[in-house]
């Protein structure tokens, strides 16, 4: 997959950085360098393209998911970690994602079907990626979830369908809503920052 890798403080955990449609590799950057400098960081590029706009899944409609590709793309995703975690000799049992949007909802995919894809992860403006399809146990799985209450493209019982899933499974959750729509604001990469203090 295209990506950027930047090695960091091996004692930290590697960020794996999944950017929104038509995003690429270096969108989260600024994002990863707030909540840790030291951290090693893996940039992922989605491999799918919708009108020239990179995505990590192809989709019918907008919220509206191919599941076939989904599925598809969970497992090449997933794959990918573990080989990259190889090449570039990093913990793949210290992996935290950080997604936003349509990355988000594939990191929250990963997590829908593998128990040990992430050691945790922030995600922005996430939705349910599955129904119909039962999680593995996520017990000792840290999740942060930033929202915004008028997010147009998320319904907020849609976010809050993804908390309950991931709870139920195990995950320990934290969530945090702005008021705002469907961009990434300061005040939740912050709050995503103070979650992930404590948890390192
Ligand atoms: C998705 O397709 O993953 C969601 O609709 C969010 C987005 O627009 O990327």
């Amino acid at each position: 997959m295209n990506h950027i890798f930047k090695k960091g403080n091996p004692d930290k955990p590697t960020l794996v950085l999944l950017h929104g449609t038509g995003g690429n590799e270096h969108d989260l950057l600024p994002i990863a360098e707030m909540i840790d400098q030291e951290a090693s960081v893996l940039g992922i590029r989605g491999n799918v393209l919708e009108n020239g706009m990179p995505r990590f899944f192809k989709r019918l409609a907008e919220g509206v998911f191919d599941e076939e590709d989904l599925k598809f793309r969970t497992k090449e995703l997933n794959d990918y970690l573990t080989q990259a975690a190889d090449d570039y000799e990093f913990d793949r049992e210290n992996v935290i994602a950080i997604g936003y949007s349509n990355g988000a909802n594939i990191a929250a995919s990963l997590m829908y079907h593998y128990n040990d894809a992430f050691k945790g992860a922030i995600l922005f403006h996430a939705m349910v990626p599955l129904k119909n399809i039962e999680l593995p146990s996520l017990k000792g799985t840290e999740v942060f979830v930033g929202a915004g209450k008028n997010d147009p493209i998320i319904p907020a019982e849609n976010t809050q369908q993804l908390i309950s899933d991931l709870e139920k499974a195990g995950a320990h959750l934290e969530a945090f809503w702005t008021n705002a729509g469907h961009q990434l604001t300061r005040e939740e990469v912050e709050a995503a920052k103070e979650w992930y203090q404590k948890l390192v």
